[in-house]
């Protein structure tokens, strides 16, 4: 298989197996590039990439930015917060007016879940869903897998918790996808309020409690509290969310095994995870962000090809 099955990256739910391990190849590749002194291929020379950003982001929007660059491509850069968005333009508008540009490729976060999917249906671009609300963050699950498999080789059979803000996060949809496609076992633990009701349709395990779920696993994927998208109250306070699920060294020793600890950041040091943790030789969370610029030159490099077929 050399081609991908999809014209845009959406989400993991419409990737098959084949896509995700085409992009892991393709990744193998571009990793070995980005580690030579020159780490610049002229693959995306002539294609124009807008990266639109409606939401905050830190690792998703360099990495995007430095995986174009990385591939020749040419970049621009689109901000709400100092936009004209602020004077009611609309999110079809605002694209329409990047594209008449020329872009062939837009990457965009949003707060909206579908907004990727209504740009999909409106525009003539390859889109890459970056995060859409609560709905799915594909790259950030294809980088979380990518690294899991760098770590223990095989995915399939392997048990995966994700620990936290299950209601909130696309990460863990995504990742729930990408897991679940590539044979691993997967289980979600958090407080029962933040744990969403029909979650266990998708194939999850479920545990309230964080010790089960950290004896049952190989690799413990331990997410934020999306404080910004909780319009109610879903536990008393920080301090007791993370008395009763923040992972800290002394838990993770009395556990009698080694686990892979993952976690996708933004981390809130000391609420989900503590410092010693975080910071330890079981963490492979810097290593997520690394693979994170090969998993982007891939997938930019895929949706290019399929533009040329
Ligand atoms: N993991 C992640 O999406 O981080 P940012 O919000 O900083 O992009």
């Amino acid at each position: 298989m050399t081609n991908l099955s999809v014209n845009h990256l959406l989400g993991i739910k419409d990737l098959t197996a084949d896509d995700i391990q085409l992009i892991f190849q393709t990744a193998d590749h571009f990793k070995e590039v980005i580690n030579r002194p020159i780490k610049k291929v002229p693959s995306l020379r002539d294609i124009t990439i807008a990266n639109i950003f409606f939401e905050n982001s830190t690792r998703t929007k360099l990495s995007f930015e430095l995986a174009e660059k990385r591939l020749s491509a040419d970049v621009i850069n689109f901000s709400s917060s100092n936009s004209s968005v602020k004077k009611g333009e609309t999110l079809l508008d605002t694209v329409n007016n990047i594209l008449s540009m020329k872009v062939d490729m837009v990457v965009m976060r949003h707060s909206s879940p579908g907004a990727a999917h209504f740009l999909s249906r409106h525009i003539d671009a390859n889109i890459v869903n970056a995060g859409d609300g609560t709905h799915e963050h594909p790259t950030q699950a294809l980088l979380d897998t990518y690294s899991i498999r760098e770590k223990i080789q095989e995915l399939k059979g392997k048990k995966v918790a994700i620990i936290g803000d299950i209601l909130h996060s696309r990460v863990a949809l995504s990742n729930i996808y990408a897991l679940k496609k590539l044979g691993a076992e997967v289980m979600v633990c958090g407080p029962a309020t933040l744990l969403p009701k029909y979650i266990s349709e998708l194939g999850v395990q479920i545990s309230w409690d964080v010790r089960e779920a950290l004896e049952w696993c190989d690799v413990a994927n331990i997410l934020r509290i999306q404080l910004e998208r909780q319009q109610l109250k879903y536990f008393p306070s920080l301090r007791e969310y993370s008395l009763y699920y923040g992972v800290n060294k002394k838990l993770l020793d009395s556990l009698g095994k080694e686990i892979i600890v993952m976690h996708p950041g933004p981390i809130n040091r000391g609420v989900e995870i503590s410092s010693d943790v975080a910071d330890s030789k079981q963490s492979i969370i810097l290593n997520q962000v690394e693979n994170g610029v090969a998993i982007r030159m891939a997938v930019l490099y895929l949706l290019a090809q399929k533009r040329q077929n």
